[in-house]
């Protein structure tokens, strides 16, 4: 493949798409969307929301009108809700069922039925909620919210902006404050949104932790959003060119929440050359546009405070770290076994299969790189995937920085977030 050159903008963030959906669905009124991201995972929820009762309709491409039922209006939907591969779907949705009078039933892809949902079932159940789950804590279940459900302060045993999020959304349709202790800062976009959407929320420092509270039985306003592009899924272009030669590419408008960015400092670190363009603010997010140069890069011990700052970025760093001179270190990463895939066994063995050396710890990689020269790629056995959209685009960069190329053995997965990909990777080549 040639260089990656001129100007590209990847597809909606993915966090923000979930929860316009869902806060515009417990609105009064029309909320307007635009640069929703159309992948499988947000449309997951929009049938969801629609089986709830709210009205989602698409306007013209990537603008979307909900009609929302207000908190407290969900309706008990007739049939399962199938969640496909989606994770903050299932999380997010069952703390609005937890408030609502209301049961309904979860469903899932093989990934999606293997991941612990525990984590959400244990405040949703001290609000009230009940569950019955499957062996283990997983999908299918089956819950029935609890009216009126009842306020907790609940300090999160790990640090997951999913759980965060689902007892927050609990929160909104229960009499009283319900709080969530942060110890570790995770995304933020639930909080943001939810004060435009005029809910009574305050964030305040403790001690170093975070502590959210949020007002129940909340009127939410309808607004007009524009989802700024998703950084995670602009990291498979920074990396591509970071090591392409002679590559020069533009992302624009790409989301740079503090509690997001966390990859392109590392990729700073590391030697690569990203240059942040024209920082603006667009729908109360930080954005700018990217443009990033081939670069020499250079192998780094990652800190795993940064971790949650860029927990969806590690399969792509490691390529970045698989080809980059030295030794690159990660720890602190358990949260990765439970992603859409076990990433840290997934991304050692596709990486192992196309010539990376790597070592697999209990919580982490250490990745010895190239020293700049392409990875030797797959002969024969494609690598697997595991339903996993972000080991399919991490290891197509790897092909492209590669000899022989990598073989994939799926790659449907990819329209999970990013529909699009194959087509701008094409197009960024090509300009
Ligand atoms: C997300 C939170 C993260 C992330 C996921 C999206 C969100 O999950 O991995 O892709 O939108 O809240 P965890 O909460 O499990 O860390």
């Amino acid at each position: 493949m040639g260089a990656l050159t001129g100007t590209i903008r990847v597809p909606g963030d993915k966090s923000i798409s979930h929860r316009a959906l869902m806060f515009g669905a417990l609105a009064v009124g029309e909320t307007r969307v635009s640069g929703l991201l159309e992948g499988h995972d947000v449309l997951a929820t929009a049938d969801a929301l629609r089986a709830m009762g709210a009205a989602i309709e698409k306007t013209s491409d990537g603008e979307w009108s909900i009609h929302g039922v207000g908190v407290g209006g969900l309706l008990q939907p007739d049939q399962a809700l199938d969640m496909g591969n989606s994770g903050t779907s299932t999380r997010l949705l069952m703390g609005l069922v937890a408030s609502h009078g209301i049961s309904a039933t979860f469903t899932g892809d093989a990934s999606l039925s293997g991941r612990p949902m525990g984590r959400v079932i244990d405040p949703l159940g001290q609000m009230g909620a009940g569950f019955e789950a499957s062996p283990g804590g997983t999908l299918p279940l089956m819950m029935k919210g609890s009216l009126p459900a009842v306020p907790i302060t609940y300090r999160l045993p790990v640090a997951s902006a999913q759980v965060k999020s689902a007892v927050l959304l609990a929160g909104l349709n229960t009499p009283g404050v319900t709080t969530v202790i942060e110890p570790v800062p995770t995304r933020d976009h639930t909080e943001r949104m939810l004060k435009g959407f005029g809910a009574d929320l305050s964030v305040e420092l403790v001690e170093g932790e975070r502590h959210i509270r949020i007002r129940g039985e909340a009127e939410l306003k309808p607004q007009t959003i524009t989802v700024p592009s998703d950084p995670s899924s602009a990291a498979f272009f920074i990396v591509a060119a970071l090591l392409t030669p002679g590559s020069d590419l533009t992302i624009e408008n790409v989301g740079l929440n503090d509690t997001r960015a966390g990859l392109i400092g590392m990729l700073q670190q590391m030697g690569g050359s990203i240059e942040l363009l024209d920082e603006r603010e667009i729908g109360g997010e930080p954005v700018a546009d990217l443009r990033v140069k081939h670069s020499a890069l250079k192998g780094i011990e990652v800190d795993p405070q940064i971790a949650p700052s860029m927990i969806d970025e590690f399969p792509i760093l490691f390529v970045a770290a698989a080809c980059a001179s030295g030794v690159t270190t990660t720890s602190g990463l358990e949260e990765l076994r439970v992603k859409e895939s076990d990433r840290l066994s997934a991304m050692a063995a596709a990486l192992t299969a196309a010539g990376a050396r790597v070592k697999e710890t209990g919580d982490g990689l250490i990745i010895a790189g190239t020293g700049g020269a392409p990875l030797p790629g797959t002969s024969g056995e494609p690598v697997t995937t595991h339903l996993d959209h972000r080991i399919a685009m991490s290891m197509a960069v790897a092909g492209i920085a590669s000899s022989a190329g990598v073989e994939v053995d799926d790659t449907r997965p990819i329209a999970t977030s990013f529909p699009t990909f194959e087509t701008l990777l094409a197009q960024a080549a090509r300009d």
